[in-house]
């Protein structure tokens, strides 16, 4: 065993998945993906929900399986409407490898999800945490899925001080929850631990008095549940300034683009924009003069309408938008499209180029 885990002997196991279990069938939240144990229903509501809140997904959630009720229909939809049904959620690459996988589940297992932990971690998008969630919730296999979540709760069930930032830990955790799964129910199981570092033992201030597993945690006994889990800062984050432009031409239709499919937002469409390297380029004349050199584009800015923050995992935009007009003819092609603003609901936006739309529309008024 390994010394981290040492006080795992103090648990009583059969009590502690008892006492998890049956808070969990009473007390657990009316969500839409928990209507059924579909797998890809299962599989669509963990990617969500990896990077993204419970409250922000439910919407988004309900309206994927409206557009997308099956892998097949998932599997033939184009790129276009899946990022448009991701709008927002951030982390575009989940549903584009979602899809790549339910392609290759489709061709290569029949359209039936695998339920072999080696087949569905093979699967593109689908790591450890996503694998064990979809073979213990939809198939009742006790393999552990241990995200931030799951991590901070058994740090504090056993006291365990590694440093949930690196990814070695994981390794730890998962032989913690191998050690203490219901076989009986392993669904309820980790979903309990879920919902448990949700509602109860949350990040700071944890509900010590309303746990209840409070009498099998040892953070709790010691009283260092405040200090645990142990999460070291990331880097620090990158600023990069850009400017952007809501361009019309004659006709008030709108110049946007296609982001190259590599990289940050791979794929999605935006208002064209320049990097400013030196605080010089901010004024107008000089953006003017970087959207002929790196976008071949011919622009008249009007002043500059609004700043517009964007912070990102490991980046933050700061943006200074203007509105303008091409002077140009622009030819329309794959990666730039001239639209009305009807026709523009049709394209998927990340949300920094929404709120730089918003501004414009409230800047009208
Ligand atoms: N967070 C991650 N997976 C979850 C689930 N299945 N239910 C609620 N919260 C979650």
């Amino acid at each position: 065993m390994l010394n981290e885990l040492k006080n795992i002997e103090k648990i009583k196991i059969n009590e502690f998945q008892n006492d998890l279990i049956s808070w969990f069938k009473n007390e657990q939240r009316d969500l839409p993906w928990r209507k059924d144990k579909d797998p890809y229903k299962v599989w669509v509501s963990e990617i969500m929900l990896q990077q993204t809140r419970v409250d922000t997904v439910i919407p988004y959630f309900n309206r994927f399986i409206e557009w997308f009720p099956t892998i097949d229909d998932l599997a033939k939809a184009e790129e276009d409407k899946i990022l448009k049904a991701w709008e927002g959620l951030g982390y575009y690459s989940r549903v584009r490898n979602l899809q790549s996988a339910v392609r290759e589940v489709k061709e290569k297992y029949n359209g039936v999800v695998p339920n072999s932990p080696e087949e569905i971690a093979g699967l593109k998008g689908v790591g450890p945490y996503t694998a064990g969630a979809v073979l213990s919730i939809a198939y009742g296999i006790p393999e552990p899925a241990v995200d931030g979540n799951v991590m901070r709760v058994i740090s504090r069930i056993l006291s365990i001080w590694s440093d949930i930032a690196k990814p070695a830990s994981r390794k730890i955790f998962e032989q913690a929850v191998r050690h203490l799964i219901s076989h009986e129910d392993p669904s309820s199981f980790n979903q309990a631990l879920m919902e448990l570092g949700a509602l109860v033992c949350t990040p700071t201030s944890p509900s010590c008095l309303l746990c209840p597993v409070r009498e099998h945690c040892q953070a709790f006994e010691e009283g260092v549940q405040e200090e645990l889990p142990v999460k070291t800062k990331k880097n620090k984050t990158r600023h990069v300034e850009l400017a952007a432009a809501l361009l019309f031409d004659e006709n008030g239709k709108i110049v946007i683009h296609k982001r190259p499919s590599n990289g940050l937002l791979a794929n999605l469409w935006e208002f064209p924009n320049v990097e400013i390297i030196h605080s010089l380029e901010h004024e107008r004349g000089k953006v003017v003069e970087q959207f002929h050199q790196l976008l071949d584009l011919e622009v008249q800015l009007e002043k500059a309408i609004g700043q517009i923050e964007h912070v990102f995992s490991h980046l933050i935009w700061n943006i200074r938008v203007y509105t303008g007009e091409i002077t140009s003819v622009i030819q329309e092609s794959e990666e730039w499209k001239l639209v009305t603003f009807e026709e523009m609901q049709e394209y998927a936006f990340p949300v920094p180029h929404q709120k730089m739309f918003k501004l414009f529309l409230e800047q009208k008024k």
